[in-house]
């Protein structure tokens, strides 16, 4: 991940004056759950058919005024509104993208540290991500080789000019070195409740691939046709060995963050141009003979570069079709917070709107990634949270697919990470104790809309209103392969608000909220 990409340097101080003017700096009061031995502190109630059954409604809310966490409640339709400033009005006649998922990146990182815990906290800790009573993840992302999460930088061929890949192996997923992380893939894909979506990454090639013979300070490709042809190789015979230890991926994306880092860490810098020909010459025909029914995702970077790299790589013919979906990151999150300048959001829609065939998959997000400033974890800071669910429901409301957290779990300092770019988690591990846990607020927003909205859900059409004392409330509305409705709506507000659900023909949903919560809805169609 990066941290502030921004094209320039006017635009950079606006927004990091706007960064800095927000709550980020200030004092915080922890609202992490501490999960223990004595204290699993496992269990989303679940819910039932009957549950919602004529006019029944399951609501689950998380709240910062009281100790509601994806707490569970039965209420029912109403035959008239409270009254609420804030009207949500349901239209499900109309119809938005279909959802893939939700889920986080199973990283070195997370392996080494969720590898600390005892077995039965390990097991704990990831059925809270996929089981019944957890989240429910749908989506994981895999790193292709190692990534600044990782002990050092390795790759799964040093045999310098091995274009053949002959001495490739993916063994060292099964050493120490990466936590077992193939291990860690496997228990995840046994555990699940639901089919899993896993997309791969590349950070870095092999160093001998590159210009400078180095995968960090923002390598290119070597300009050799045997360079670009071995490196798409090394796509095709990453997915092979995956799936010859029977994991099977959805997806891949051509290269994280191809604008770049830092360049403390690894990465493989390339132009747009660069990657329309790479997909177009070499990594399309290469998948597309080895494992023709992987999604390709181009981009995977700042919604910043959308509109560039969008029309560089999807105006060629012959490289568009190739591309399935457009991987983005959030790490202009600082423009999150200043939408009337940047826009963030509208760049998804004209994407969208260019080229509606293409899917929009967030795919890395975090919080803590600004050196100096913001950087690391803030255990229980509900602000981040917060950010998540704003993020998450702005992204699908610009039709993205999905939203992919980054690492699962972290140590209680964010790593580790090889390059000490330490970050935040939604769960972080106190990797001293051996049998604790704590869950940031990050994982209850992120709960919300993993949880509910299944894969194969598809949007639909939600008006939300204020009036001028009121902010219209933050919702996205979806209906299920089930049939069910389920509504996601945030108050992001300091104060808490009435506001009234309605679906057309059924009635209202009367609801009264607290400050800083966020709730979801579930009932009949
Ligand atoms: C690339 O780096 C490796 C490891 O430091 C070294 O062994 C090798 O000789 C280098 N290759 C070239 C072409 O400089």
């Amino acid at each position: 991940m990066a941290p502030v990409n921004m094209t320039t340097s006017v635009s950079s101080v606006i927004l990091l004056v706007a960064f800095l003017s927000t709550p980020h700096t200030s004092a915080y009061s922890d609202y992490s759950t501490k999960c223990s031995q004595d204290s699993p502190c496992m269990g989303v109630q679940s819910w039932s058919k009957d549950d919602i059954s004529g006019n029944g409604v399951v609501s689950y809310t998380t709240s910062q005024e009281n100790e509601d966490r994806l707490t569970k409640r039965v209420t029912s339709f109403e035959e008239s509104d409270n009254g609420g400033w804030q009207k949500i009005k349901l239209d499900p006649s109309v119809t938005y993208q279909k959802i893939q998922g939700f889920g986080g990146a199973l990283t070195d990182a997370a392996a080494i540290t969720i590898n600390t815990l005892n077995p039965e906290m390990q097991t704990k800790l990831l059925e809270n991500y996929y089981s019944a009573e957890g989240i429910e993840y749908t989506v994981g992302r895999v790193p292709i080789a190692s990534c600044d999460f990782s002990t050092g930088v390795y790759s799964y061929d040093e045999t310098e000019n091995d274009f053949e890949l002959n001495d490739f192996s993916i063994a060292v997923d099964s050493t120490e070195i990466t936590g077992n992380k193939l291990n860690l893939i496997k228990t995840v894909l046994e555990m699940t409740v639901n089919k899993i979506s896993l997309f791969a990454s590349p950070w870095a090639p092999p160093a001998w691939m590159t210009q400078t013979n180095s995968t960090v300070g923002n390598p290119s490709l070597r300009d050799e046709p045997e360079v670009y042809q071995s490196w798409a190789l090394y796509f095709s015979k990453f997915f092979e060995a995956y799936r010859n230890e029977g994991v099977d991926f959805w997806a891949v994306t051509v290269q994280n963050e191809p604008a770049g880092n830092t360049g403390a860490w690894q990465d493989l810098k390339m132009s747009p141009e660069q990657q329309r020909d790479f997909v177009k010459n070499y990594l399309g025909p290469q998948l597309e003979s080895t494992d023709p029914d992987l999604k390709i995702m181009m981009h995977d970077d700042q919604r910043v570069h959308l509109p560039t790299w969008t029309s560089t790589i999807l105006d060629d013919k012959d490289a568009n079709k190739y591309i399935d979906g457009i991987g983005l990151h959030w790490y202009s999150e600082v423009e999150d917070y200043v939408t009337w300048a940047t826009k963030p959001f509208d760049k998804m829609n004209d994407v969208n709107g260019k080229y509606p065939d293409k899917f929009m998959m967030g795919t890395e997000a975090c919080n803590g990634f600004i050196p100096i400033i913001d950087q690391g974890p803030k255990l229980g800071d509900w602000n981040r949270g917060e950010r998540y669910g704003f993020d998450i429901m702005s992204d699908l409301n610009a039709w993205a697919v999905g939203w992919t957290d980054w690492n699962i779990a972290l140590d209680l300092s964010g790593g580790p990470n090889w390059a000490k770019n330490v970050v935040d988690a939604p769960i972080l591990i106190d990797t001293e104790a051996g049998d604790v846990f704590y869950k940031n607020p990050m994982f209850y927003y992120l709960g919300h809309f993993s949880k509910f909205i299944k894969p194969g859900s598809v949007r639909i059409g939600v008006e939300s209103t204020g009036n001028l004392i009121s902010a219209p409330m933050e919702a996205a509305g979806f209906l299920t392969p089930d049939g069910e409705m389920v509504v996601v709506v945030m108050n992001r507000d300091i104060a808490g608000h009435k506001y009234n659900i309605e679906l057309p023909g059924k009635g209202f949903i009367n609801v009264d909220v607290p400050k800083h919560s966020i709730q979801t809805f579930i009932f009949e169609q």
